[in-house]
């Protein structure tokens, strides 16, 4: 069992990767999430999480975090998650209300108390101010473990992926700060992609299935529309890279971060680890994983946590 606090900005496929974290507490002591702006607005985002939080009865602490990246300016992605963030579901009233402290104090609370794994779904804006101003809580930083940026590729310009690009001098930050990292790079969120096909398998009356049909008939009009075979649930990887390693294909890289190029903004550039490897920031980067295999804890999983609501054990 593992401490974590999900930093996030949901956001559809953020917030299934957090129903997954939901049915595993074996695994997961899941102290709190943090929003940030990504997707959407930190208004937007925040009220989200708030909404599914409200709509399933947990309740775990949300704090509100950065509403901007350190040094540029909020790029929301309304044609992946749509205007609210979170296109697709309705949800009714929502009784849940934020912490009055912000992100950053409250995973410097966190870390004061206790060692934890911070996971990482988003722009790195928060974590980012976090270790420049308590510099002194990194030893209780197990992992930073993210979703976020590339290999080889890009989904926002030709060599970068949108978390790292949006707000790049705070993934230039996190990447410098000798806290260990993983990372789950566009391609093996492309490699753990989910058919299309398997959608309609939602489409019944399980609460958690319900939603989930709800979030994925608006998120997979991207992937319909761009003629493609599977719909890719980027931050889902990350949260299954913790629960089962052992089906990822795992490369040490050295990475840093560009922050200028006329082409390569946020591109994460990825160096052999050699003698005289000019970058000094060895990272974890999944390179690959076994498509079936996380199909099967993503399907699982939901089915599970439709089980716990339909016996009563999660209300
Ligand atoms: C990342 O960007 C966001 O749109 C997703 O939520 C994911 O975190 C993929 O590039
Ligand atoms: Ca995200």
């Amino acid at each position: 069992m593992i401490n974590i606090v999900i930093d996030t900005d949901p956001g559809h496929d953020d917030i299934i990767a957090s129903l997954v974290a939901f049915a595993h507490k074996e695994a997961f002591n899941i102290l709190g999430f943090t929003t940030v702006c990504g997707n959407q607005t930190i208004e937007k985002v925040t009220n989200n999480i708030l909404n599914v939080l409200n709509y399933l009865n947990l309740d775990i602490p949300v704090a509100v975090g950065a509403g901007k990246p350190l040094c540029r300016l909020p790029e929301p992605q309304p044609l992946a998650h749509g205007e609210s963030g979170l296109d697709g579901p309705i949800f009714g009233h929502c009784d849940k209300k934020t912490l009055d402290i912000s992100a950053v104090e409250f995973l410097y609370s966190k870390l004061k108390e206790t060692k934890l794994t911070i996971v990482a779904l988003a722009p790195l804006t928060n974590i980012a101010e976090l270790l420049e101003k308590h510099p002194d809580c990194k030893d209780n930083i197990e992992r930073i473990v993210l979703m976020g940026g590339s290999v080889y590729s890009g989904n926002i310009q030709v060599k970068s992926e949108f978390n790292i690009y949006h707000d790049p001098e705070a993934a230039k930050i996190v990447f410098n700060s000798k806290v260990p990292i993983v990372m789950a790079p566009l391609e093996v969120c492309y490699a753990g992609g989910i058919d299309l096909s398997l959608i309609e398998r939602f489409n019944k009356n399980g609460k958690v299935s319900k939603l989930v049909y709800d979030m994925l008939s608006f998120y997979s009009l991207y992937s319909l529309n761009h003629n493609l075979k599977d719909t890719i649930i980027f931050d889902m990887t990350i949260i299954i890279y913790l629960l089962n390693p052992e089906i990822f294909t795992i490369k040490k890289y050295n990475v840093d971060i560009e922050l200028n190029g006329e082409y390569t903004r946020g591109m994460t550039v990825c160096e052999d680890i050699k003698e005289d490897s000019i970058i000094h920031n060895p990272v974890d980067v999944l390179m690959d994983v076994d498509n079936e295999k996380l199909t099967n804890i993503f399907l699982e999983s939901i089915d599970y946590l439709d089980k716990q609501y339909e016996e009563g054990l999660n209300q």
